[in-house]
């Protein structure tokens, strides 16, 4: 089989990151972000007509316990994908932690509370409907990491725009290579059960690019025409980013603007009490113009099943302090039955442990078949 394939023309060695290039993710091979939400609609019809033909796979980072950023943006999702009767796997990406941080003495109860909120929410892991599982107890995903690191250039890892983005906001000096190659850990992370949809939020999409590359140079470099692996498509939910109530980019924990899910009602009110809008009183659904506020009626909308128009409509001239009751109460209210199921969840103290045995054992079990397919087309069988 020829190389020609694999062999791009940007295979200089490249020096280290040049962090002002490519920080905007629009850029030419990422593709545009209108055209993979028009995708992601046409996707969303597949799937709830042949859920049978799809296979899930997404994860989080175990940093600290989930807020309504994850929620709406897309814990959300993997719930109704799930409830249709999609194959869903999750990876807590415990691994990927040491990529931006030096703690990870809180790495285990965050993984528990990660678990905690996955259930609350609504994700139900029962063996062939939905597997949760820590990166770190299956080793075949590392099996699947190294022909994977061969079939990328140096070059396109330092392209990648969210890579750049989380260096900066790390502020680290000096960059190890587990977070330069996290796209292709990634990329094991989500072939490995041939995953085929991946819900995520915008700032992930430059990985999913690197995955689809990687499933098509494997397939081209070892498999002919018979793929091994699907090249999975991205699934954008209806608000793909939150903002943080501080009216910043994006709603997180480290930049202390988000609401956690295991808030209490009180707390939840006084974060929004606190929350930036304008001093227009009257109240319109305007992104561009008025980020703040419209964030606040995407929220409403989304506890609600309601849009951010009709919302700011029926606000009409009543300020920003009726917008903030009325997200309160919405909020609240949305939040009430996750909230006493993660209470009911955290008193059982067996119960996390179990979920993740099982979830480790089938996705060993998922991924020792998907090996020993790329070991034979790889000509590595004993
Ligand atoms: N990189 C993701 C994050 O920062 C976590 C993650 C790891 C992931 N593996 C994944 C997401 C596979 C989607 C698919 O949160």
């Amino acid at each position: 089989m020829s190389n020609e394939a694999i062999i791009t023309p940007e295979l200089e060695l490249s020096d280290g990151l040049n962090l002002e290039d490519g920080m905007n993710a629009e850029r030419l091979e990422f593709g545009t972000f209108e055209a993979t939400v028009e995708k992601s609609r046409l996707l969303e019809k597949s799937l709830a007509e042949t859920p049978e033909n799809y296979r899930v796979l997404t994860g989080d980072r175990p940093t600290g316990r989930l807020h309504i950023g994850h929620l709406f943006g897309s814990l959300q999702n993997r719930v109704r994908l799930q409830n249709l009767g999609v194959r869903t796997f999750i990876v807590i990406a415990d691994y990927q932690v040491l990529t931006d941080r030096d703690t990870y003495e809180n790495i285990a109860e965050n993984v528990k509370n990660l678990t905690i909120d996955y259930m609350a929410a609504g994700l139900v892991p029962e063996i062939g409907k939905t597997c949760i599982f820590p990166h770190s107890h299956v080793p075949e995903l590392n099996q699947l990491l190294l022909p994977f690191l061969t079939l990328v250039t140096n070059a396109e890892l330092d392209r990648n725009p969210t890579v750049k983005e989380e260096i900066q906001a790390s502020g680290q000096k000096r960059i190890n290579a587990g977070m330069y190659t996290y796209p292709i850990h990634q990329a094991a992370d989500i072939l490995f059960c041939k995953a085929n949809v991946v819900p995520v939020g915008k700032d992930q999409l430059p990985h999913l690019e690197m995955t689809r590359l990687v499933a098509r140079r494997f397939n081209d470099r070892f498999a002919g025409s018979k793929a091994v692996f699907p090249e999975p498509q991205p699934l954008l939910s209806k608000a793909p980013v939150i903002l943080g109530l501080d009216g910043s980019q994006k709603m997180s924990k480290s930049r202390n603007n988000t609401i956690m899910l295991c808030a209490t009602e009180d707390e939840t009110a006084a974060l929004i009490k606190k929350a930036k809008t304008d001093s227009d009183r009257h109240i319109s659904y305007d992104p561009v113009n008025r980020p703040e506020v419209a964030n606040l009626l995407m929220l409403i909308a989304l506890s609600t099943g309601s849009t951010p128009e009709a919302v700011a409509e029926q606000i009409g001239d009543g300020g920003s302090g009726t917008l903030k009751k009325m997200l309160t109460e919405c909020l609240n209210e949305y939040l009430r039955p996750i909230r006493a199921r993660r209470k009911e969840f955290e008193a059982d103290g067996e119960l996390v442990r179990t979920v993740l045995k099982n979830g480790i054992r089938e996705a060993r079990e998922v991924a020792e078949q998907t090996l020993d397919e790329v070991r034979h087309v790889m000509n590595m069988d004993v």
